[in-house]
């Protein structure tokens, strides 16, 4: 008999909803018409395209117009910050200072790379500002950093490793109020891929110019982004080629993965209330059954602000990739960082921003539920977890 599979890692990515899969269908053969083509096959594409920019424009409570369709999260936010120095750098080099952009220690690594890089290149200065243990970015910190030349701020809305939501509308009414007079406004930046699924993400209400957002981490398609570009907000392209999207990036237009973003934000706004109560309940299973039935385990970050299907632990004298392994000897998917880092045995750096030693990191899991998650699933991951810590344990003679 073949063995139960498990998924546990929802963050990382999801599965293609059936229901987006059906209408991204007909994309791929029938309607493959390259959007910019003038004739009748190209119309069909670029239809199909803007229906696709409707729907994200009513997910997000913004103009169609405002959305501009990307590879994925990691090309809108590498746009998004760079793109954004590169349309205000003539304005502060005439008054010979550099721009000065605020992020946190816990970006995902294209934003903190991103930002990283424009600091090598003089392009701008950079404040990485620190994360309180709770994982939680304060507001005030924000306020303490910003100077004449703050140019961006660009703050994740919930965190991909511990899944703690962030202050944007507070962090967006306190930008709103620093640009009161301002003569270059500081332009606001999120990267809301892990919220989406579950939390607000009207632009209005958080206040944001640019928002980045990704198919597949809510059972759309892989390699297909969006970011919100708010009307009026400097942003210049950073690839140079044809002028797809308005002239704001180049690049044929990944129609099937266009029209399954549409449908998976459509099919995520009628179902987020019903997902978010199922995977908070089973999260917060997890979280009761882990805490009690296995000694040495800690959560990390705050557990209530915090997306209902996201559970970090911190296990005591045991390591992350043996538990990663024993439990997919067993057939269940689970993390121990970012997917995107995983293979990389350094600590992360979300758990040494939030305090947490290296000897301690190495101990850490992230377990992250979807809509398909059951109570069943949980229940065998948590006995199975048992077994595996205990074993890893005796073998480690703790
Ligand atoms: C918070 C966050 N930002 C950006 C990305 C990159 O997304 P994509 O895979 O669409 O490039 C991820 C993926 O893990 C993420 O979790």
């Amino acid at each position: 008999m073949a063995k139960r599979k498990i998924y546990l890692d929802y963050a990382s990515t999801t599965p293609v909803d059936p229901r987006v899969f059906e209408v991204m269908k007909p994309y791929f053969s029938g309607k493959f018409g390259n959007p910019s083509s003038m004739h009748s096959f190209g119309r069909e594409a670029s239809e199909a395209v803007e229906k696709a920019r409707v729907q994200a424009a009513d997910f997000f409570g913004c103009e169609a117009g405002e959305i501009v369709f990307t590879s994925g999260a990691t090309e809108s936010n590498n746009f998004a910050t760079k793109g954004e120095m590169i349309a205000i750098v003539s304005h502060f080099s005439q008054r010979k200072i550099k721009p000065h952009i605020i992020t946190t220690q816990f970006e995902h690594s294209c934003v903190l790379n991103s930002c990283k890089k424009l600091e090598e290149q003089g392009m701008a200065e950079v404040t990485f500002i620190s994360i309180g243990k709770d994982g939680l970015v304060s507001v005030n910190e924000v306020k303490k950093n910003i100077k004449p030349n703050t140019a961006l701020i660009s703050i994740m809305y919930a965190n991909n490793e511990i899944g703690t939501i962030q202050p944007i509308k507070e962090i967006g009414k306190l930008i709103a109020k620093e640009n009161i007079g301002r003569e270059a406004k500081i332009i606001f930046h999120t990267d809301a891929v892990q919220a989406v699924n579950y939390i607000d993400c009207k632009v209005e209400s958080l206040g944001v110019d640019l928002l980045t957002a990704s198919a597949h981490k809510i059972y759309g398609p892989k390699g297909v982004g969006i970011l919100f570009v708010r009307k009026g907000t400097p942003l210049k392209r950073i690839q140079d080629g044809g002028g797809h999207e308005s002239g704001m990036r180049a690049g044929t237009l990944n129609v099937p993965g266009i029209v399954g973003f549409g449908a998976a934000l459509e099919i995520a706004q009628q179902e987020r209330a019903r997902n978010y109560k199922i995977v908070e309940k089973l999260r917060d299973h997890i979280f009761v059954r882990v805490t009690k039935e296995i000694k040495g385990a800690k959560i990390n970050g705050s557990k209530i602000k915090r997306i209902p299907n996201n559970a970090n632990f911190i296990f005591r004298d045991v390591e992350g990739e043996g538990m990663l392994l024993g439990l997919d000897m067993e057939g269940i998917a689970v993390s121990t960082g970012s997917a995107c880092s995983s293979g990389d045995l350094r600590p992360s750096h979300v758990l040494t921003a939030i305090g947490i030693s290296e000897e301690e990191s190495h101990g850490s899991l992230r377990v992250t539920l979807g809509k398909y998650t059951t109570k069943q699933e949980i229940d065998f991951f948590v006995d199975t977890l048992k077994k595996v810590i205990d074993r890893l344990r005796k073998i480690a003679g703790k």
